[in-house]
């Protein structure tokens, strides 16, 4: 990788789900551009090996630690971010946690538990990871701060291979991110959703394992002819967390390869993919 320009000097940061996919390259590339980073995940095993790997991959990083935290429970959050009080307060979270479940499907197959439990964690906590960013930016007597929040492409367009409880909750994080943009905007504070397209992460990949007519379903739809990588959600995030991004407010902030703009896709070989940091 090229040499950092240390573009997030000196902001504490948090990362919810950083312990893989998104979460994790996120974190190696905030790292990287300066900021003190608290890496969040239900996973403590799963933690203590991404910061393993980050500590690897950028031995230069600034600030770095971990902390268990479930974000369907609002008492996990306000601790995880009350406690970076003592590190001078948070200036960006990326609330980025979700979850995809396998037993998530169309109107009539969808169990109402799945229904609960997917907004539970991807809309209640994007929600309570908000409402305590907000507060720590006050306490702290912030003048500017930038929240990311993770939805998807699936809260753009339709798909024929249903799964309504997390298409919902995505929806739902956009139209919270927009609504909260345009409430906070006089404090300094910004709100933006990143939407990414299918992408080469757990998530989705051992959801889709190795069948490849479902894999191809999907796939056909890339104008580039593949999935999306992690690390090309992260640079994203790192532009919307910077202070590069000062105008950008209330976006549904689109990393998805063209797919959404896209009728008939080109036929040839794939483009080639930037490699992930964190694998
Ligand atoms: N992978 C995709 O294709 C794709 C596409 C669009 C959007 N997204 C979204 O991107 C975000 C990150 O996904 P990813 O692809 O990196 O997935 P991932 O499964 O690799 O990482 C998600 C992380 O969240 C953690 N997590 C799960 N439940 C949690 C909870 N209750 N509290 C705290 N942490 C929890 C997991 O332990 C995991 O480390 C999710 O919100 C997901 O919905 C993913």
């Amino acid at each position: 990788m090229a040499a950092p320009r240390r573009r997030l000097h000196g902001k504490n940061a948090i990362i919810t789900g950083a312990a893989g996919g998104i979460g994790l390259e996120t974190t190696i590339l905030f790292a990287r551009e300066g900021a003190n980073v608290l890496m969040a995940d239900i996973s403590v095993p799963a933690l203590e090996k991404a910061i393993a790997k980050v500590k690897e991959v950028v031995p230069t990083a600034p600030r770095l630690e971990i902390i268990k935290c479930d974000v369907s429970k609002e008492a996990d959050i306000q601790a995880m971010v009350e406690s970076q009080d003592s590190w001078g307060g948070t200036d960006v979270i990326f609330n980025n946690a979700g979850i995809m479940h396998a037993d998530d499907a169309d109107a009539v197959d969808t169990p109402e538990k799945i229904w609960d439990m997917t907004q539970n964690i991807n809309v209640k906590g994007v929600w309570f990871g908000c409402k305590h960013a907000v507060l720590s930016m006050r306490r702290h007597k912030k003048t500017k701060g930038s929240i990311i929040n993770t939805a998807s492409v699936v809260a753009l367009v339709g798909s024929a291979t249903p799964q309504l409880a997390y298409t919902a909750s995505k929806g739902a994080v956009l139209a919270m991110t927009r609504e909260l943009a345009i409430a906070h905007a006089r404090e300094g504070l910004r709100f933006n959703a990143l939407c990414p397209a299918p992408l080469n992460t757990p998530l989705l990949q051992d959801w889709l394992g190795d069948d490849q007519p479902k894999r191809h379903r999907r796939e056909v739809h890339f104008p580039t002819g593949r999935f999306g990588e992690a690390i090309e959600q992260a640079q994203a995030v790192v532009f919307l967390a910077s202070d590069e991004s000062s105008f950008v407010n209330g976006t549904d902030f689109v990393v998805d390869g063209g797919m959404t703009r896209a009728y008939v896709t080109p036929e040839g070989p794939a483009t080639v993919a930037p490699q992930n940091q964190g694998h």
